[in-house]
């Protein structure tokens, strides 16, 4: 099973094409492989061996709180909405910031992710008015979230960063929401893939402790393909930059995108 998902011909097409042209995924089969995955991986996503995570979710806050230092939007956001929340590596990071009666919603494909999330949110704030939803980000009917949110934190979204996911986005920011979002960078995670996991680029892999691979889908882009992505769903950048990690991993160090951007509606 595990094999013949490495040996699918996920065809390389970001990386090769010299003009953008838009792999159309099959978001069902993307929602379902990642919920098997990340089922699996939830109860041990927190454990130490899982090193270049770290490393990431350290670059992904690290660019987070640049921001928030410039901008206050974790702190004036009375209604915030975490996508793709995981086990709460972020939201621990970002919480305590939130004013006690903003209230925050999370949506997670995976439910093992969702369980171990809630235990950590109650208790870094117990008083805070927190909604859990289990469904992908991905799907026609998000809008069981509730209203539009004034601040969208999507941390790590490269298992479901593809053209499907900014309609959703969409229906849940008004005209002043403000979105933040990271990925891994192209550059590094390509040599990650090609080199040291040997896997498609557009899949990431994590050993379980049983000595087993799971292999979720992450979606990573060149520069003028992350552009082009942000451009041509109706976002307008309003901070880009890259956060470097000093310590190489597979000889490139590792590098996390950040983006601060709003729908022009
Ligand atoms: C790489 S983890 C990031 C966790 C967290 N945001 C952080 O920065 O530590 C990605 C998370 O996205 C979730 N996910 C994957 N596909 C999703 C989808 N279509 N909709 C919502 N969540 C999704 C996974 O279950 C996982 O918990």
């Amino acid at each position: 099973m595990k094999s013949s998902i490495l040996k699918d011909s996920y065809i390389d097409v970001h990386a090769e094409s010299k003009s953008i042209s838009w792999v159309e995924y099959n978001v069902s089969e993307v929602e379902q492989i990642n919920i098997a995955e990340y089922n699996l991986l939830a109860p041990e996503y927190d454990l130490h061996s899982h090193e270049t995570t770290r490393t990431l979710e350290s670059l992904s806050w690290d660019s987070i709180h640049e921001l928030e230092n410039q901008y206050h939007l974790c702190s004036h956001s009375r209604s915030v909405l975490e996508v793709g929340s995981g086990t709460g590596n972020l939201t621990r990071k970002f919480l305590p910031l939130l004013d006690d009666n903003a209230e925050i919603s999370f949506i997670d494909s995976s439910i093992n992710m969702l369980h171990e999330l809630a235990p950590k949110v109650e208790a870094i704030n117990s008083k805070i008015k927190s909604h859990y939803i289990c469904k992908s980000i991905l799907s026609p009917k998000p809008d069981i979230i509730g209203s539009k949110h004034d601040l969208v934190l999507c941390g790590l979204a490269d298992p479901y960063f593809i053209n499907p996911l900014f309609f959703h986005l969409r229906s849940l920011c008004n005209t002043s929401s403000k979105l933040i979002i990271t990925i891994p960078d192209y550059v590094w995670g390509l040599a990650e893939r090609r080199d040291r996991l040997q896997v498609p680029v557009n899949r990431t892999r994590f050993k379980l402790i049983s000595g087993e691979f799971v292999y979720p889908y992450s979606f990573i882009y060149s520069e003028p393909e992350l552009n082009a992505l942000l451009s041509s769903n109706g976002l307008r950048v309003i901070e880009k930059f890259t956060h470097t990690n000093s310590a190489p991993i597979n000889d490139l160090p590792p590098s996390v995108i950040c983006i601060l951007a709003e729908f022009n509606f």
